[in-house]
């Protein structure tokens, strides 16, 4: 008789510590999961969306994957989005993984995941500035949207030792760009220049993060772009569609990015096309893409549930393998059939 595996709970506080303390395997596990998407080592369905009619701000978002290589788990990560939490000072984005084992499908660990969610994020957007950039690693930086996946992603721009001679930022809510700001100058010494106006944060970043919570693209005038920054588009629906047509379009995965009204999706209604994306973060890695330094370079990345995966299920074994995981081995009591 086979036995029901051990069902295991990871912690926050676990996770953030697995995660600083190898962040170097981390941002290669993020790396890796692209290859093995790319490679077609993966299985990534589409995310289904949770929407209320009465609380359209509001989401919860299901992301099934699986992912081959030595990964070798399926999962889902279920991530909710309440914008309206940050007035109480609670984080936007609450989440849990959970890994199923690959042979017996059962599921083996739930892990929270709103730090694996921002970290594999983060660290996807700090691959692709690297690898996107003309002058990798140095320039002015403007960050749209100061909340904590711009914190996140500023820690991994941090890490992956980018200097960056200003920071500019821009936020509807200007007590968070402050805050932001201060974080900035406590953590790095960066010198912060808070903007009141979006037009002049962007003009003079040859670095661009988009992390706002907007739903529709309010970047229409391709004048802000013409220095032709490198952009970094989390949000996904802060640029017009006359904006992405004029600029080279790297995404981490073009089906998906085609969805859920992102600029790019709504780019391909107007178009009936694709022939504005170039192509994905991996033909850029292994050069099957010319970036035009010419043109605004744009990174939009849907965030692919094989991202999740690859970095939950690292934190899960470098957890388990320093017993730093909360085991409950009887919680499938039920699994023997007769
Ligand atoms: N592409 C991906 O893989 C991926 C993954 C995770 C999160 N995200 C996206 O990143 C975004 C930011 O997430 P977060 O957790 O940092 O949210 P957050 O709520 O912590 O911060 C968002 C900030 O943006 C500001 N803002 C909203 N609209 C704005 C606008 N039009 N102009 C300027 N500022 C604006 C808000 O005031 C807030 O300070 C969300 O849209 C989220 O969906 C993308």
């Amino acid at each position: 008789m086979v036995a029901a595996p051990t069902f295991h709970v990871v912690p926050g506080s676990t996770v953030k510590t697995v995660i600083d303390r190898n962040r170097d395997q981390v941002f290669d596990a993020v790396e890796a999961a692209y290859r093995l998407h790319a490679a077609g080592d993966s299985v990534n369905p589409d995310s289904y969306f949770l929407r209320y009619p009465d609380k359209p701000s509001a989401r919860i978002i299901a992301l099934p994957a699986h992912l081959g290589g030595t990964v070798q788990k399926s999962g889902i990560k279920w991530i909710s989005s309440f914008p309206e939490n940050t007035a109480a000072n609670l984080a936007r984005a609450s989440a849990v993984l959970i890994l199923n084992d690959a042979a017996t499908g059962y599921p083996v660990a739930c892990i929270e995941a709103s730090l694996i969610s921002a970290t594999r994020t983060a660290a996807s957007a700090a691959l692709a500035a690297e690898h996107m950039s003309p002058n990798a690693l140095e320039g002015t930086l403007s960050v749209i949207g100061t909340g904590i996946i711009a914190r996140t992603t500023i820690e991994w721009l941090m890490f992956r030792n980018w200097k960056f001679s200003k920071v500019s930022l821009y936020d509807l809510n200007q007590n968070e760009a402050r805050r932001f700001g201060n974080w900035l100058k406590e953590q790095y010494d960066l010198q912060v220049d808070i903007k009141e106006r979006i037009e002049d944060a962007i003009t003079d970043a040859s670095l661009i993060l988009f992390t706002t919570t907007t739903l529709k693209p309010y970047i229409d005038d391709m004048e802000l772009f013409k220095h032709a920054p490198t952009v970094l588009h989390l949000s996904l629906r802060d640029i017009g569609v006359n904006v992405i047509l004029a600029s080279q379009n790297i995404v981490d995965d073009v089906d998906h990015c085609m969805k859920a009204n992102t600029s790019l999706h709504l780019t391909e209604i107007e178009t009936g096309n694709r022939n504005f994306v170039s192509g994905t973060l991996v033909d850029v890695l292994e050069n099957r893409v010319a970036l035009d330094y010419e043109r605004p370079r744009i990174f939009s990345p849907f965030g692919l549930g094989v991202l999740d995966l690859a970095v939950g299920n690292f934190v899960f074994e470098t957890s388990k393998s320093s017993n730093d995981v909360i085991s409950l081995p009887h919680f499938f009591s039920n699994s023997v059939r007769w």
